[in-house]
C-alpha cells in the first residue's frame, strides 16, 4: 500500500488562494504516481467547479451530485441540527461504518471517471432558498469509500465547515494560502481548530509565490506556523491562461512543485508510523 492511500484529505483555505488548483494538479501527480485517486468537489456554490478545470469540460457534464444518491435534501439533514452520520437510502447502517463501495453502489452517471482519476460532486446550490449548504457537507463528511483510495476534497472558501465538524472524519488538513495576510489569518483559526480537535496531519501550503522575498515575508508573517509549511507553489502565469482559454490544467509547470509537496506528505506520514 503507498503511503497515503486510503487517507481522505481535505483542502480548504481563503477564496482564490488556489484551493481547486491544487487539488485538480495534486490529483494529476497522484494518479501518476498510481494512486487511486477520487476526487471530491466540495463546494457547493461553484457552478463549474473543478470540472473544467480537471478535464476542460463544461457543465453538460457535470456529474451527478452525491447528495441525490443519499436522498436529496428531504433525507440528508444539516450536520449542526442533526449531527446523526449519513446512511444509504435503503440501509441503516451509516455509511462511515459501512463504507461504500465505489464499482458496485454508485452508478456512473455520479463520477467522471478519466485517466485514473474519479471526480464526484457533493451538491450544488439550485434553487433560490434552498437552505444552508449543511446538507451538502454532511455527504463531504460521510462520504467513506472502501480500498486504497485517495480522496482529494475541494472544499469552499472560508472556515464555515469547522462549524459544521467536517473535518472530524478526515484524515488530513491543507490549507492553501495566497500572499495575503487574510490567508494568514485564515491558517492560524484553522491551526487552533485543529489543535482542540488533535487533527496532527495539518499543513499549509503557500500558493502564487512569485519570489524568494515573498516566500520569506509570508514564513515570518506565519511566525510559529511556519513548521507547518510543506510546500510552496511558484506564480504561474501560465495556470490564469489555462483557465481563462477553459482547458485543463494538467501538464503544467507548477507540477514540479506539487511532486514536492506529494513527496513531503508522503514523508510525514511514513515518518508517523
Ligand atoms: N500558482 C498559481 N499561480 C498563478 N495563478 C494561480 C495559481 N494558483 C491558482 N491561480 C489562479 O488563481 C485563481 C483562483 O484559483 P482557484 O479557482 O483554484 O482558487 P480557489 O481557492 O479554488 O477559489 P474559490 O475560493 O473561488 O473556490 C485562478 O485564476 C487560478 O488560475
Ligand atoms: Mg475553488
Amino acid at each position: 500500500m503507498k503511503p497515503i492511500s486510503g487517507k481522505r484529505i481535505l483542502v480548504c483555505g481563503k477564496g482564490g488562494s488556489g484551493k481547486s488548483t491544487f487539488v485538480a494538479l495534486m490529483a494529476d501527480v497522484l494518479q501518476k504516481r498510481g494512486y487511486e485517486t477520487l476526487v471530491l468537489d466540495g463546494d457547493a456554490s461553484n457552478p463549474e467547479g473543478l470540472i473544467r478545470l480537471m478535464f476542460g469540460l463544461g457543465v453538460n457534464n457535470e456529474p451527478k451530485p452525491l447528495l441525490e444518491f443519499f436522498g436529496g435534501l428531504d433525507v440528508v439533514t444539516c450536520p449542526v441540527d442533526d449531527p446523526s452520520p449519513l446512511t444509504r437510502i435503503d440501509d441503516l447502517v451509516p455509511v462511515p461504518e459501512k463504507r461504500i463501495d465505489i464499482t458496485r453502489e454508485i452508478p456512473s452517471e455520479y463520477y467522471i471517471k478519466k485517466k485514473g482519476i474519479s471526480l464526484f460532486q457533493a451538491g450544488k446550490i439550485e434553487a433560490y432558498g434552498q437552505g444552508c449548504d449543511g446538507p451538502v457537507e454532511k455527504v463531504v463528511r460521510d462520504f467513506m469509500v472502501q480500498g486504497e483510495w485517495v480522496s482529494l476534497i475541494d472544499m469552499k472558501a472560508g472556515i464555515e465547515h469547522f462549524g459544521r465538524k467536517i473535518p472530524d472524519t478526515m484524515d488530513m488538513i491543507l490549507v492553501v494560502l495566497d500572499p495575503t495576510l487574510e490567508s494568514v489569518s485564515i491558517a492560524k483559526r484553522i491551526e487552533d481548530f485543529c489543535k482542540k480537535t488533535k487533527m496532527k496531519n495539518f499543513w499549509l501550503i503557500l500558493n502564487k509565490i512569485s519570489s524568494k522575498e515573498m516566500e520569506s515575508m509570508m514564513m515570518e508573517k506565519l511566525g510559529e506556523l511556519k513548521s507547518r509549511v510543506i510546500g510552496s507553489v511558484s506564480y504561474d502565469s501560465e495556470l490564469i491562461q489555462r483557465e481563462l482559454s477553459g482547458g485543463s490544467l494538467i501538464t503544467d509547470d507548477a507540477h514540479k512543485d506539487i511532486e514536492q509537496i506529494v513527496d513531503e506528505l508522503e514523508k510525514s506520514v511514513l515518518d508517523k508510523k
